[in-house]
C-alpha cells in the first residue's frame, strides 16, 4: 500500500443466504451489519473477485445482495463509493468475464466505479506462490500501480468531501 494508506479485507465468509423472510423476521445479520458500516466507512472499496463460469461467484454476489439491505441504506453504504474491481485466475483471462459482470451490480447500487486501471491476474497459480508471495515482477508491478492509482482517487475523493463540507 501506498504510504498513509491502509488495506482492512474483510471477509464474507459468515454470511448466510440471503432470505427475505429471515430478514422481514429478524432484520440483516449482525456479520452484515458490521460489513456495511466497514465499507461506510471507508473511502473506497476494493472488490477482489474471482471468475465462476464466466461470471462473479455467486456466494459473492449474495454477500453484496446482504449489504445492499435494506434499500434504503444504500446510499449510506455505497452511493458515491470508490469501487474498484480485480482478480485473478488459474487461467488466461485474469477473471475478465467476472469483473464485467460486477458493474452493472454497482451502478445499480450508485456507487462510483473507477475505470483508471485494471489489474486482470493470470496464471495465479504460477505467479502467486503457495504462501500467497507475489512471485513474478511484472504481475507485482501491475498490482502496485492500480492500488497506487486507486488510492490516488480515493485521497481525491476524501479531500473533495472535506472541501463540500466547509
Ligand atoms: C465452480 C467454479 C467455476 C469456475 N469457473 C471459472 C471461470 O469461468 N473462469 C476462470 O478463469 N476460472 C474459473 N474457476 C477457477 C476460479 O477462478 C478459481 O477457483 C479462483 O481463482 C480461486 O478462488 P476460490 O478459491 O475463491 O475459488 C472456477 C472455479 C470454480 C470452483
Amino acid at each position: 500500500m501506498p504510504a498513509e494508506s491502509e488495506m482492512r479485507i474483510e471477509s464474507i465468509a459468515d454470511i448466510p443466504l440471503y432470505n427475505g423472510d429471515v430478514e422481514a423476521a429478524q432484520g440483516v445479520p449482525d456479520v452484515v451489519t458490521r460489513l456495511k458500516d466497514a465499507i461506510a466507512g471507508a473511502d473506497g472499496l476494493l472488490l477482489v473477485t474471482p471468475e465462476y463460469n464466466n461470471s462473479m461467484p455467486g456466494v459473492a454476489k449474495n454477500a453484496v445482495d446482504w449489504l445492499s439491505r435494506p434499500a434504503a441504506d444504500i446510499p449510506r453504504v455505497f452511493g458515491g463509493k470508490p469501487v474498484a474491481i480485480c482478480g485473478a485466475s488459474p487461467g488466461g483471462f485474469g477473471t475478465i468475464m467476472s469483473q464485467n459482470a460486477w458493474l452493472p451490480v454497482f451502478r445499480t447500487l450508485r456507487a462510483e466505479l473507477w475505470s483508471g486501471g485494471r489489474l486482470l491476474v493470470s496464471r495465479a497459480g504460477t505467479v502467486v506462490g503457495e504462501d500467497g508471495e507475489i512471485r513474478d515482477e511484472t504481475t507485482r508491478e501491475n498490482i502496485r500501480a492500480f492500488i497506487t492509482g486507486f488510492v490516488a482517487h480515493t485521497g481525491l475523493r476524501a479531500a473533495q468531501r472535506a472541501t463540500a463540507a466547509r
